[in-house]
């Protein structure tokens, strides 16, 4: 799908995506996860991985992500799974920033 398929959708304000907390959206049916990584708003899939717990039912401590189910922890960073896990990294969405709101592609990527 192109681009030019795609619409930006607002999907939460700015500050609503808080340090440390995870803040679960949602895109058409798929769920997606905003975070605060270096004051930036970054988005990733909203579903662990291993076996899909929603991840913004997740915490977040020393630069992980923890899931909620099993503790598998990824990098804030990059989405990389940590240790003791081998799981793929988190999918990273594209976003845009207008006018104070957070804006993800529908339908996703
Ligand atoms: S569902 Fe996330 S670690 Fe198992």
């Amino acid at each position: 799908m192109s681009e030019s398929e795609h619409v930006w959708r607002a999907v939460a304000r700015v500050d609503e995506v808080m340090a440390g907390v995870v803040l679960e959206v949602a895109v058409g049916n798929k769920r997606v996860i905003l975070v605060r990584v270096d004051g930036e708003v970054v988005a990733y899939q909203g579903t662990c991985p291993h076996q899909f717990a929603r991840l913004g039912r997740g915490t977040i401590a020393d630069g992980w992500l923890h899931c909620p189910h099993h503790r598998a922890k990824f990098q804030l960073t990059d989405g990389t799974c940590g240790p003791g896990w081998d799981l793929p990294a988190l999918q990273r969405h594209d976003l845009r920033i207008n006018d104070g709101a957070v804006h993800l592609q529908d339908p996703l990527e």
